[in-house]
Parts: C-alpha cells; structure tokens; sequence
C-alpha cells in the first residue's frame, strides 16, 4: 500500500461535478494536486470539472472505479458521490440505501483493487439525528439519524471504519453542517435541479418575487425557527486537502465536524439573502418538513486542532452576499420554479 498522498498526485474525485466536489477539486489544483472527476453527470455539471479530466461512471460500478483508478495512477480519493436531500430520502429510501451504501462499498472495492490507501469521505450532520439537548455538537455525541439519508450515510462511515481496521485503508470522514456560498471568483456554484436548499431557494424568491413556504415555526429553538451551522463551501473544500495531507490517520479513521461553530435560524438566513439581494423574499410558514431536526450545529474543534482549519468566511453575510453572486452570474446550472411557490 502506498503511504499518504504528496503534492502532484492524482486525485480520484466521485462526484467531482457537483457542488462540493467542484469547489474541493479547484482547492486540490491550487494546492498541487491534479484531480481526475469521476462523476455519472446525473446531478453533476461538466461545466463545473475545470481542473483536470472527467471519467463519467456510475459509483456503484466496481470495476470502471478500479480502472479508472489504474489508469491515471490515482494516490488516493475523494467520494463525494451520492444522493443528498434529507426530503428526498424520506420519500425514496430505496435509492439512498442503494447509492448511498453500495456506492461506498463499491468504492472500497476498488481501491483496494487498484492499491488505493487514502480516503476522504464526504458525510454530514445528519449523522446526529435530534441532539438530545441544545448545543453543539462534538463527535463523541451519540449518532442516530432520523431520516434515510443520514442512515445511509452513517452506514457508509462504519463500512469504511471496518474496512481500514481489516485492511490497513486509512480514511477521514467529514461531517459536513450546511454546506453554503459559492466560489469567490465566481467560476463555480451551487446549481441543483430541482433546488430544495433553503438558501438558493430564498435568493429566487427575492429575485423572482415568488414566495418561499418557511418548513415549521415551533421548533424548540429561541425564535422558534429550525437552526443550521452555515459553512462556506470553499472552507469545506479546503479542509479535504488538509486532511488528504495529514501525516497520520488516528486508529486508521477518524471522523470530523466541518462547520462553524455558530447556529443561524431561517428567519436569519431569509433576513440576511433580503440584504444581499436589495429585496427582502417573500415567505410563508407551512408545516414541518419530515425528517428536520431543530439545530445542527458544530463543535469544529477537532477539525481545528487536527487539520489546522479555521474557516475563512466567518459571517452569514459574507456567506450569503458569494451565492447571490453567483446566482446573478452563474455560468451554468437552471434553477426550477420554488417547489412550494405560492
Ligand atoms: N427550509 C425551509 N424551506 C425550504 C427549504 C429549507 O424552511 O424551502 C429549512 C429547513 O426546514 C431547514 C433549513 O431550512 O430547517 C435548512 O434546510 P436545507 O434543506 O437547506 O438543509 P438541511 O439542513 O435539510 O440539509 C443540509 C444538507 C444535508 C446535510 C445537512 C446537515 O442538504 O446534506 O444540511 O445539517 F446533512
């Protein structure tokens, strides 16, 4: 097996079309490394693979995924692959465990195929489910996810925990809170289709005068709204190379929170898209969307003191203020009519 990945190594990247994947493979160029994108396209952009060649596969195939990663030499990966809405897995459960899962252990498969050691695993908050008391939320707190999606994803990391435990793999996983914002050099953004983030969706709404159904009001949270941890997408990017690089691996994996430490609540990010786009959106408040829970946010101290990360874009604003940017100017992607457009 080869020891962790220098400078001028290649990069498998599953899902490197997509939004984190696109932003993390501009920071793994500028850092040195060349990406190689290995992506179906299916929520993916071409558009958005800048920086190095793009394979388009399925994740789940095996055998495509260890070719590729012979082909171009690849010294280790980054799967971002994957489904991702919390509201989609509650309605299709089948196809998350189905990408979700077997993507991983297809992935696995083929690095091992291919002498692959290092992974970087693309996870998230959702991992927590409902915290069983307000604060913030370290790794050691108890994992329970309430919707398929955070099963998914959680299965995905105990996969890879055993797998580096029985087979000397070395892997990172990074539990993402509300991966938000947009390149600051506006080469690339946040562009699914159809959207059901919050925070693309209130930019169309201020821009489209369209009105924005707010999920629920009476959450146990001081305004009542439902609190995330708004973490800008290029901090997120940055912080996988960080952990491509670390000299070693505690026990053969670790998991880190990527967030910032600070909760915002609906009702805050709809204030704060109003200013950076001159009109406040129009909203109303419908019930709870299944599967939310109320606050989600980070205690990023292990990410910190581990990867030497702090993240760059320390305010909602500046947050918020790079995605109306892109929104105005983006150079691919549509945005659907709101889902709930009133
Ligand atoms: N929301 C609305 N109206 C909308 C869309 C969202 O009120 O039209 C609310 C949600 O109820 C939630 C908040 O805005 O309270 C954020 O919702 P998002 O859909 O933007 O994001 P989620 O928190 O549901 O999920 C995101 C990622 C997940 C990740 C999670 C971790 O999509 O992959 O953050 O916190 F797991």
């Amino acid at each position: 097996m080869k020891g962790y990945t220098v400078q001028g190594d290649r990069i498998l990247v599953t899902g490197g079309a997509g939004y984190i994947g696109s932003h993390t493979c501009k920071a793994l160029a500028y850092a040195g490394y060349e990406p190689v994108v290995y992506d179906d396209l299916s929520n993916g952009h071409a558009e958005a693979v800048l920086w190095g060649p793009l394979v388009k596969g399925d994740v789940r195939d095996v055998d495509r995924l260890a070719s590729t990663m012979s082909a171009h030499s690849i010294s280790g990966v980054i799967h971002f692959a994957g489904l991702i809405e919390v509201g989609g897995s509650m309605r299709r459960p089948d196809l998350y465990w189905d990408h979700n899962v077997n993507g991983v252990a297809a992935v696995l498969s083929a690095m091992r195929q291919a002498d692959v050691s290092r992974l970087i695993f693309s996870s998230t908050a959702a991992v927590y489910g409902t915290p069983a008391q307000p604060g913030l939320l370290s790794e050691t707190d108890a994992l329970g996810p309430i919707n398929p999606y955070g099963d998914s994803k959680l299965a995905g990391e105990r996969m890879i925990a055993a797998s580096c435990n029985a087979f000397g793999l070395e892997a990172v996983a990074l539990r993402y809170f509300n991966a938000s914002g947009a390149d600051p050099e506006g080469q690339i953004g946040e562009a699914h289709n159809p959207e059901t983030h919050l925070i693309p969706l209130a930019i169309e709404a201020a821009l489209s005068g369209q009105s924005l159904t707010v999920f629920g009001s009476d959450f146990p949270t001081p305004d009542g709204f439902c609190m995330r941890d708004y973490i800008h997408v290029a901090d997120l990017a940055r912080a996988h190379v960080l952990a491509l690089g670390l000299d070693r691996i505690d026990g053969g994996f670790e998991a880190m929170n990527l967030g910032r430490g600070v909760g915002a609540s609906v009702v805050e990010v709809i204030e704060a898209v109003g200013n950076a786009c001159g009109r406040p959106p129009l909203h109303t408040i419908g019930p709870r969307r299944a599967g939310d829970p109320p606050m989600l946010v980070a205690d990023p101290s292990r990410a910190r003191a581990r990867l030497e990360w702090r993240p760059e874009f320390d305010d909602l604003q500046t947050i918020i203020d790079t995605a109306v940017a892109w929104r105005r100017d983006r150079r691919f992607g549509v945005t659907s009519a709101l889902p709930n457009a009133a």
